[in-house]
């Protein structure tokens, strides 16, 4: 062990490890690698900073899309064609490619390791539809999601954990990665991470490193996401000097519980449960008639959201919607959505067999990402096009591959986790050779991890973490929500660059590096910070609506102008830059043709 003691740093106990690859995370998508690296051979340790089944995976619930074709006709090349609709064409067609035609063999493995999905009568994987899932490229809705009851994400998260104990993948649990080590020729070396339990501090240098880390959903203030949620990955690679694709696609999930926040699956809808507003009127009749409750995320958010605005909204406040799954009786709610007709009794006091549960569309997913290609390596901008940055790969929510574009498909984000993982694994075992020696780490190697740790450890401004961080999260919700417009935007980006002043004035009132939740979240803050900054900044520049991204000011979707990913650089001051990239139009394979931009209709 060595220790570093400096007056600008303090004493910390240094701990040095050499890996041929880590993990940062340990959700579906970081399991899921870190399995299939353990099982090529590969010494890799996954770093986490929750134990890995309390990752945020354990909270999906609906179900993982898959062209099984076990319910009723399917083909991976209409889960591709909704995939590339569902995006609104911003997603690149050779990774959702990848991802269709994966889905299959990736699935049935995920049943060969052992997940308890549930079943038909005959024994196979029980799927059901869910919203822009249809069969014949549109026509009908499709039957894909394999699902194990309403707790899926929960089911993969075990038996992943399980599976990787079982190939001896050494796991760092409670760590909380500080940040990558780049070397000068601009390849990551490995990570720093801080041990909550000791307070010692960890150098993984790896010839890999693959962020895991999962979205930053909490930097709003109502959103389905983990307190875990922060974005530690993203802020990582920001500070690396690398970008962030596409921020400005926030996923708004249609049924969030009014008030708490928490999930109720789509997966309600996909059994037959439906929406009304004050008037007791199925309204998604009306803004999508033919899938109608069943119509992507987007469409069904911004439809609840008109309905309140124009005064139909329910209850004392008209501020909500109802979603209705009394009439599919206690026997199939039992079955098949245990789960939710739990949450609804806590969270929103509702026996859902006999009454509807007061939804509102909540923040639930974040398109953007570190961005990376179909094969999961993180990639940048340079006045040459797009580079590979050696030594880093992303996946899972941390990641924009980008196979979801301007909008999600509910599915394709558990399917997305273990997809990504699975190749992941598979490029890794490509590039690096067990045991394959490494050259020593760059002369300071971590060091600016540990001073950024030290001033945040040592601030002792006016404000604390929590002030904060709820300024932020207002700021996010009420200007990058479900409908912007120009002004609201660039009033959302002056109050982020206000904010982010004010982490000048931060305290953090316990010093010690044990068990210290306030140091934490005080880091995580500022994660959090990067992550809205380049959210707001990427969202005011992109005059167009497109997807999850509904802009007031420029109703239409604009290919001329806007088919393309934004890629959002940050400084340490807080400053964004933004450039553009172009998005892919062409398959992977000739197995499969390209699907041009064309209107968008549910
Ligand atoms: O509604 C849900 O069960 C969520 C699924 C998803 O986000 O993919």
């Amino acid at each position: 062990m060595n220790v570093i003691t400096s007056p600008s740093r303090g004493a910390y106990r240094i701990v040095d490890h050499t890996y041929d690859v880590v993990v940062v995370g340990a959700g579906g998508a970081g399991l899921r690698a870190a399995l299939g690296l353990g099982m090529a051979g590969l010494r890799a340790a996954c770093v986490s900073k929750v134990f890995p089944t309390r990752s945020h995976t354990v909270a999906a619930q609906g179900g993982i899309g898959a062209a099984l074709g076990n319910m009723g006709e399917d083909d991976w090349r209409w889960h591709m064609y909704d995939t590339v609709k569902g995006s609104d064409w911003l997603g690149d067609q050779d990774a959702i490619e990848y991802m269709c035609r994966e889905a299959i063999p990736a699935v049935l493995e995920l049943e060969h390791f052992g997940v308890p999905f549930s079943r038909t009568e005959d024994g196979r994987l029980y799927q059901r539809p869910f919203g822009g899932h249809q069969t014949h490229y549109g026509k009908a809705p499709a039957y894909r999601a394999c699902a194990a009851a309403d707790r899926t994400g929960h089911a993969i998260l075990h038996t992943l954990y399980q599976q990787c104990l079982k190939h001896n993948v050494p796991f760092f649990v409670e760590y909380f990665a500080l940040d990558l080590i780049m070397d000068d020729d601009g390849a990551c070396r490995g990570v720093v991470a801080w041990c909550l339990e000791d307070g010692t501090i960890h150098r993984f240098r790896a010839a890999l490193t693959i962020l895991a880390t999962g979205g930053y959903g909490r930097a709003w203030f109502s959103c389905t996401s983990a307190h875990t949620c922060t974005g530690d990955g993203n802020a990582m690679v920001l500070r690396a000097g690398l970008p962030i694709q596409d921020a400005e696609f926030v996923q708004f999930h249609p049924t969030g519980i009014y008030g708490a926040g928490c999930l109720i699956t789509e997966g309600v809808r996909g059994e037959g449960g439906y929406l009304t507003n004050s008037e007791g009127e199925r309204f998604m009749e009306r803004y999508a008639p033919t899938a109608k409750d069943l119509a992507s995320r987007d469409v069904v958010s911004r439809a609840m959201t008109i309905e309140i605005r124009e005064g139909r909204g329910c209850g004392p406040h008209k501020d909500h919607v109802l979603l209705h799954l009394e009439h599919l009786g206690a026997d199939l709610i039992h079955e098949r959505l245990p789960g939710i007709a739990e949450t609804a009794k806590i969270f929103a006091g509702v026996d859902v067999t006999r009454e509807p549960i007061p939804v509102l569309p909540t923040v639930h997913y974040n398109m953007g990402g570190i961005p990376t290609n179909w094969r999961t390596e993180v990639i940048t901008r340079g006045p040459d096009g797009d580079r590979i940055v050696p030594g880093l790969m992303a996946i899972g929510e941390a990641a924009c591959v980008s196979v979801h574009g301007a909008n999600r498909l509910g599915t394709n984000s558990l399917l997305d986790l273990v997809v990504f993982g699975r190749a992941a694994a598979q490029r890794a075992a490509e590039l690096v050779k067990p045991g394959q020696s490494q050259p020593p780490l760059p002369p300071r190697a971590g060091e600016r991890a540990l001073d950024r740790l030290d001033r945040t450890r040592h601030a002792s401004g006016g404000s604390t973490t929590g002030e904060l961080r709820l300024a932020m999260q207002r700021t996010m919700q009420n200007h990058a929500a479900v409908f912007r417009n120009s002004a609201s935007l660039a009033e959302g980006v002056e109050k982020m660059r206000g904010h982010w002043r004010s982490l000048e004035d931060l305290r953090v009132e316990d010093r010690s590096l044990i068990w210290n939740s306030d140091l934490v979240e005080a880091l995580e803050l500022e994660n959090l910070m990067a992550n809205a900054m380049v959210t707001m900044v990427s969202a005011e520049a992109r005059h167009e609506s497109r997807g999850a991204h509904a802009h007031e000011d420029y109703p239409e979707r604009d290919d001329a102008n806007w088919l393309k990913h934004t890629l959002a650089w940050c400084d340490e001051t807080g400053t964004v830059r933004l450039d553009y990239r172009p998005v892919t139009l062409t398959p992977l394979t000739n197995e499969v043709q390209s699907f041009p931009p064309k209107a968008r209709v549910y």
